[in-house]
């Protein structure tokens, strides 16, 4: 179990940082490298999601405090920034990448402070 959750640790922030900095960076240069960088988002997007799913089953199944609030919080800022990226990539990529870049920024925050949230 150890085992797993270091796997499912590691590869939730390796491609959440993927995610998270493309994403930043995409947003920060007025779109350059969207198109390119668009399936290796979605496939970051994806493995972060599911580790994170992974993660959630194991440690705070049946749990429901302020950690897993906030918790809960990121894990839809997530989905909702994978979601415009989705669906703004062939008509206007740089406006979806800014709304994704904030919707991560929120999402990474929560993930970093919620086991301090009500500590
Ligand atoms: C649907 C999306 C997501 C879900 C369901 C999710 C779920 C989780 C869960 C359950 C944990 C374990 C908390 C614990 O240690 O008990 C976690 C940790 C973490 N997540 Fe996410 N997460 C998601 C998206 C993201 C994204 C986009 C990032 C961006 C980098 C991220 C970064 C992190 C980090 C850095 C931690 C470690 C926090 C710590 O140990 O202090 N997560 N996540």
């Amino acid at each position: 179990m150890q085992t797993l959750l270091i796997v499912l640790i590691g590869l939730h922030i390796l491609a959440g940082v993927f995610w998270a900095g493309s994403t930043f960076a995409v947003a920060r240069s007025g779109g350059a490298g969207a198109q390119t960088l668009f399936r290796p988002q979605m496939g970051a997007a994806t493995i972060t999601v599911l580790a994170g799913i992974g993660l959630w089953g194991i440690l705070h199944r049946g749990a429901m405090g302020p950690m897993e609030h906030t918790l809960a919080l990121g894990a839809l800022c997530a989905i909702a920034a994978a979601g415009v990226q989705g669906a703004t990539h062939r008509k206007n990529p740089l406006k979806g990448q800014r709304i994704a870049a904030g919707l991560l920024a929120v999402a990474v925050i929560c993930m970093a402070i919620a086991r301090f949230v009500g500590f």
